[in-house]
This record gives C-alpha cells, structure tokens and sequence, in this order.
C-alpha cells in the first residue's frame, strides 16, 4: 500500500498519497472520515484514448509534461532544457504540527520539499522550498505555494474584489469549464484582488488566501475527472526568479480553512505575534489625517490632544504631514527629519502632551517611498526601482525606492529608528501609497518578489529593535491586507473611505479573514470627506463599534452636543470591546434587504448591530432569525439597552416599542425559529441591541 500522509485535525484535514513517481495525490480536503483507504487504493481508469497508465489528475503542486494535462503549478527551464520537471523518491518528516515531504527530479536536477502544517483553529498551510542542483541557472517561471481539492459539479466561488475607497466587495460566481484565475500584479496586495477566496459545491465549504504581499496567482483548474484544483502561489514578472546553481526559491505560504471561525482564530491564535506576548484592549484611537490633513499646527495638535483625552480617547496618531517639507503630497517622502517650520522644538512637545495626558502616541510612516521632490531623491536617483531608458511613471508624484538594496534598506532602518528611539513612540501607522510599476533594480531585472520580501525584512527589524511598538498596516486604505503582512503587523486601515454607508461591505468582506479587534474603523465627519454623505452620529459610530475603534475627525469642531454622544459610543466601545473582540464571539449575518447586522454573543450578553443600508424593498423587514449559535445558548433574554435610546424608526408598533423597552422576555431558541421582529430603521442608520438572561423573566411577559 502506497504511502498515505494526512495533515490537519477534526473536521478539515487534507490527505495525500505519496507516489513512486510523479506528485502527491490529493485524495481529499475536509472530513477525516472521508478517507477509506481500500477504495483509495482502487486505480482510477483514464479513458480509452488516454494514457496506458492512469495519471492521477488531483495532485498537489501538478507539474506537467508526463501525461497531467492541466496547468502545472511548478514550471521552469535550464535555457530551454529541462521543460519537463518530474520529482520522485518521496520521504516524510514529522514534527510536532507539520510534515515535511521532499523529492528530487534528478534529470531536471531540482530537489522540492513541501511544508504542510496544522495550525490553530484548524487552518492548515502549505509552503514549497525549490531547490536548483545543477549547474546552470534554472529559470523557475512559476512555483506555486500550494494546491488545494475543491469538488466537481456546480461550485461557487466568492472572491474580493474593489478598488480605493471601496475594498472588499463580494463577489460569487459559479466555475465553468475552463480555469478561473485572478492575477495580481501590482506589487502590493491590492485594492481589487485580495488573495483570498471561499469555494462552495457539493456540500463542501472552505476557504483559501495567500499570505503576501507582493504579486500573486490563484488559479482554480478543472482535472480530468471534473474535480478542481486550487493553486495559490507568487506571480513572477519574466526572468524574476533564476536560480543560480545551489539557489533556493522559497515560496510564500498558502492556507485553507473550512470558514471564517477557523480563520479568525488562526489569526489570533497562530499568526499574529504582540508586543508583550499577548493583545492589549484595542485603544480607541484619534488618527490626525482627515482632522487635519497636512496642516500640523502644535498648538491645535495639543488642543485636539486634550480633547480626545476628555473624549475617552487612549491613542493619539500623528498621520502624514510632520516631516521634510510635506505641505501636501507631492514632496519630502523620504526625508524623514522632523519637519523644523512645523515643529521647532522637534515632536517631543507634542508627544509629551499627549503621554502626560495618558495616551499613548503613534506616528505615520511610509518607508517605502521617496518624492523626486527630496532631498533623498536629489541625493540618490538610483535608488528608486526604475529601468533605464524608460519613462519614471509618478503615482500620488511618488517612486518606489528598492528596498533590496542594504544601503536603502539601513537608511530607512535608521531613519524610523531615530524617531522611536528618541520618543515615547508606542504605535506606527506604516503606508504604502503606489502600485509598483517599472520595477527594475540596477540590473534591469524584475524586483517585486525581492522587494516584498525585503519590506518584511525592515518590518522584522523595527520590530526587533522596538518590540513594544504595534504596526498598523495601511495601503491607500486597504491596499495591503493578507497574512504575509498580517504576522507581523497588529492593524489593518480596511479602506480609506470612512462613510459608514460603504463601510458596511468593505467591513462585512475583509471580516471573512480578518478578526474585529484588529480592522480598523474610524467616526469621521459629516458630510464624508470621500462621498460628501451626511450621515447621523450614531451611524457613523454604530458601524465602527465592534471593530478597532477609532476617531478621526478634529475634536475642536465639535459641538458640545456631538461631544457628549461621542462620549457615550466611546464609553459603551469600552463597556463591550472585550466581548466584541473574544475568541468565538463575534459573527456577522448575510444582508437581507439592505439590513446587515453583526455583533458578538457571550454566556452574560449578546449585542446585536442592526444597520440599514438602502431603504427597504419590502413594506415590513423579515423578522430578525439569529444564527444557531447564538440561540444554542437557550433560556429567557430580554433587550436590555438600545442605542441610541430613539433609534431612527421609520415605524415602530406598540409591541416593538415594549421589545426594546425591555418589557418582553424571550426564549433566544424561538429568536432563531421566529425571530426578532424589530422595527424598520430608516435607511442609513443603526441600532445596537444589548440583549441579557432574565433572570426568573416570564417568557411573552
Ligand atoms: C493614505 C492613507 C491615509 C492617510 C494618507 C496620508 O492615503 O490611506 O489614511 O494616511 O495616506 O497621506
């Protein structure tokens, strides 16, 4: 009996039978039982005109060349030779959560291992290592991460995509015949192809992302027994990845789960990594940008500071603007000496005040570019990626400087290092404003992968000299979200636009991997500075509540009125981030009739944030079902608080108004039989629901 590995535990482990020859077979992704080793053992007939031998089509990381038709995950050459790549001589290493399965090709002289491993939440990854033995560079066109098996039949697939201001959005459609394939190559994780999908079909769900940030692959391919293989694996720009003789590609990591429980835990749980070992409440934030813009005024920064202090507010961020000569956005990126007009006796005033008033201070960095207008662009031209004799594309008036090169790469070590070792700095917000373009080192040659690579390098040695400093990864927004950056960062900015309106599928999206605690979610003004929406505070505040909390407006412009509301969500923010933010708790529902709820469930509490987008189809809403796990808790609740104390209600019956009064008690298994009947909000407004057990509550009371 051939030799049969299994990795991942209870209900979402992947199986594959090693070979004699050729790549492992992957007999299933899901339920262990699936696996029933005699009828595995059965070989698969290939039709008459076929193969003499039956190629098994359902293999990870499929090469092609000896009888698999489809598209190959792994594919290279040695100057045209070698085109065939075919390894054998399987051998297995166990360790504790992870095997390791290696082989050689030795005609192509390639060795290849596979890390497969089990991780919290029962997410399992995969990460390929290619190794070139011969003597001759080998040009690797391609060497996926990882395959993954999705079923035959009709299967859906849903997939992000958007664009600044409007990431995450949702989409689903059904695979054909052919491949289904997204393509980033835009140097970064992108606004509009988040290396993330969910397939559905034949009572199988799970889903797949890629953690980097650089250019990626998915390719979904139909095999010859109509099943489809998932290959996730970086995108190559020609000639980007030649192996010299004894090189070593080593792939990024690809990982599946069956669904967004398993994922968020996998991030809390596996990936991230936090200062002092463990996350700390999220602090509600004050982020200065659209405050203030480029108009840093020390006076009014101070000022703003005491406000957001009396607000409740526990972190201060200065955002783009305190550096070079950065009055707007097209100097300085790259100068980053504190900006003497602005501040002349330097940020340590600034961030004095804002220590001495209890909170702590971050600031906004973005490493990785450089204005021409600079004096570290006047100084080193070469050092932005470029290629000779072609025209430098400006995007937001900024370059790229090629972080792989170690003068680039210490410069900028030094650069942030200065101002967090001479300040009380607890936080970065580290941006990354352009897709790369014409991204050519000295050589000429393609540098997205080393580039990526490199950034993680200079993330990785911040941390390592500042380990108390969180990172909040931003991208125009929501531009680089995935778990390349995820493991070693403690934020994402989800999007740029903060009307709530849009926010409430941005969020709903990037929620499928993202936990709340660490999307960022931010109150801003009114009329919304991206879509000019007026919307109430409430709104705005209800929508950002259960997610990293922030603020991000000028406190100064505030009426007292608006003050003491802010006040109230901030406080109730505080009351309930612990629960919103628990392992478990959290779940968000699918939009019916434009009305999204979310929330978190607890053994004492569950809330419910119910938001109506567009006004309502339908002359009443369908009664609110929650989701079995929320009703499994049983036993008599009532609503305890409702915010705000007047929900915007279009109508509201007599038993509605005693519902949220807290006048009923219900049995929560009839709330996910019958369900809530709540009122018809108004579009564009919201309603938070602390629900509690009544003690001794007559159920109707
Ligand atoms: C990007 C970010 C914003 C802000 C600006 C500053 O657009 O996404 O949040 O930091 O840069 O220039």
């Amino acid at each position: 009996m051939s030799e049969i590995v299994t990795i991942g535990s209870g209900n979402f482990v992947m199986s594959l039978r090693l070979p004699d020859r050729g790549m492992p077979e992957i007999l299933n992704l899901g339920p262990a039982a699936a696996i029933a080793d005699p009828l595995v053992e059965v070989e698969r007939a290939s039709r008459i005109n076929g193969m003499d031998i039956a190629v098994p089509s359902a293999v990870l990381l499929s090469t092609g060349g000896m009888g698999f038709f489809g598209w190959p995950a792994i594919a290279g050459h040695r100057s045209g030779r070698d085109f065939v790549v075919q390894f054998a001589g399987w051998t297995v290493q166990r360790a504790a959560n992870q095997i390791m399965l290696s082989a050689t090709d030795t005609v192509a002289r390639l060795s290849l291992s596979v890390t497969l491993k089990e991780h919290a939440g029962g997410v399992i990854s995969i990460a390929t290592t290619l190794i070139n033995d011969g003597d001759s560079d080998y040009h690797l066109d391609r060497c996926m991460a990882g395959t993954f098996l999705a079923p035959a039949g009709a299967v859906e697939v849903m997939s992000f995509t958007g664009m600044w201001g409007r990431e995450f959005q949702t989409r689903r459609e059904v695979l054909g015949n052919g491949i289904w394939a997204q393509e980033n190559r835009r140097g970064r994780t992108s606004h509009d192809r988040f290396p993330m999908l969910f397939v559905e079909g034949a009572g199988q769900r799970f889903g797949v992302t890629l953690g980097f940030s650089g250019n990626h692959q998915m390719v979904i391919d139909r095999t010859d027994d109509g099943r489809r293989l998932l290959h996730l694996g970086e995108l190559f720009e020609p000639g980007e990845m030649i192996l010299a003789p004894g090189a070593r590609y080593e792939s990024p990591t690809a990982y599946a789960g069956p669904d967004t429980a398993a994922f968020h835990s996998f991030v809390r749980g596996g990936l991230m990594t936090w200062p002092h070992g463990a996350m700390s409440p999220r602090p509600v934030m004050l982020n200065t940008w659209e405050g203030n813009y480029f108009d840093h005024r020390m006076d009014s920064l101070k000022a703003q500071a005491t406000a957001a202090a009396e607000l409740g507010i526990e972190r201060f961020v200065l955002d783009d603007g305190w550096f070079g000569r950065r009055d707007d956005d097209t100097t300085s990126l790259g100068d980053w000496d504190i900006d003497p007009r602005k501040y002349p006796d330097g940020l340590k005033p600034l961030v004095d005040h804002v220590t001495g008033l209890g909170m702590q201070f971050g600031i906004w960095f973005e490493p990785e570019m450089v204005n021409p207008v600079s004096d570290l662009y006047k100084a080193h031209p070469d050092w932005a990626l470029t290629i000779e004799g072609r025209p430098v594309l400006q995007s937001r008036t900024q370059l790229v400087l090629d972080l792989t090169r170690p003068e680039v790469s210490d410069y900028l070590f030094s650069k942030i290092d200065a101002v967090l070792s001479n300040h009380a700095v607890s936080y970065i917000k580290w941006d990354m404003n352009r897709d790369l373009t014409h991204a050519g080192g000295g050589d000429g040659r393609a540098r997205i992968a080393a580039q990526t690579r490199a950034v993680y390098a200079l993330m990785d040695l911040i941390r390592a000299a500042h380990p108390g400093v969180e990172i909040e990864s931003c991208a125009s927004g929501g531009g680089r979200i995935d778990y390349g950056v995820l493991a070693r960062t403690h934020r994402v900015w989800a999007s740029d636009c903060t009307d709530a309106l849009e926010r409430l599928e941005i969020q709903r999206g990037a929620s499928r991997f993202v936990p709340p605690e660490i999307l960022g979610s931010h109150i801003s003004a009114s009329p919304n500075h991206q879509t000019g929406r007026r919307h109430t505070l409430s709104f705005r505040a209800l929508v950002a509540l259960a997610y990293h909390l922030g603020v991000e407006l000028n406190p100064l412009e505030l009426s007292a009125d608006e003050r003491d509301e802010l006040k109230v969500y901030i406080e109730t923010y505080k009351r309930l981030r612990d629960l919103f933010h628990a392992p478990g708790a959290n779940f968000h529902m699918e939009p019916v009739d434009g009305r999204y709820v979310w929330g978190a469930v607890g053994a004492e509490k569950i809330v419910l944030i119910v938001a109506q987008g567009p006004q309502m189809v339908n002359e009443q809403p369908a009664p609110l079902v929650l989701p079995e796990h929320v009703t499994r808790l049983g036993g008599a609740w009532t609503i305890r608080t409702v915010l705000p104390a007047q929900p915007n209600v279009i109508r509201i019956s007599e038993g509605q108004t005693r519902l949220l009064s807290g006048a009923i008690a219900f049995n929560l298994e009839s709330a996910g039989m019958v369900g809530l009947p709540l009122p018809m909000l108004r579009p564009e407004s919201a309603m938070l629901l602390e629900l509690i057990p009544s003690k001794g509550g007559k159920i109707h009371g």
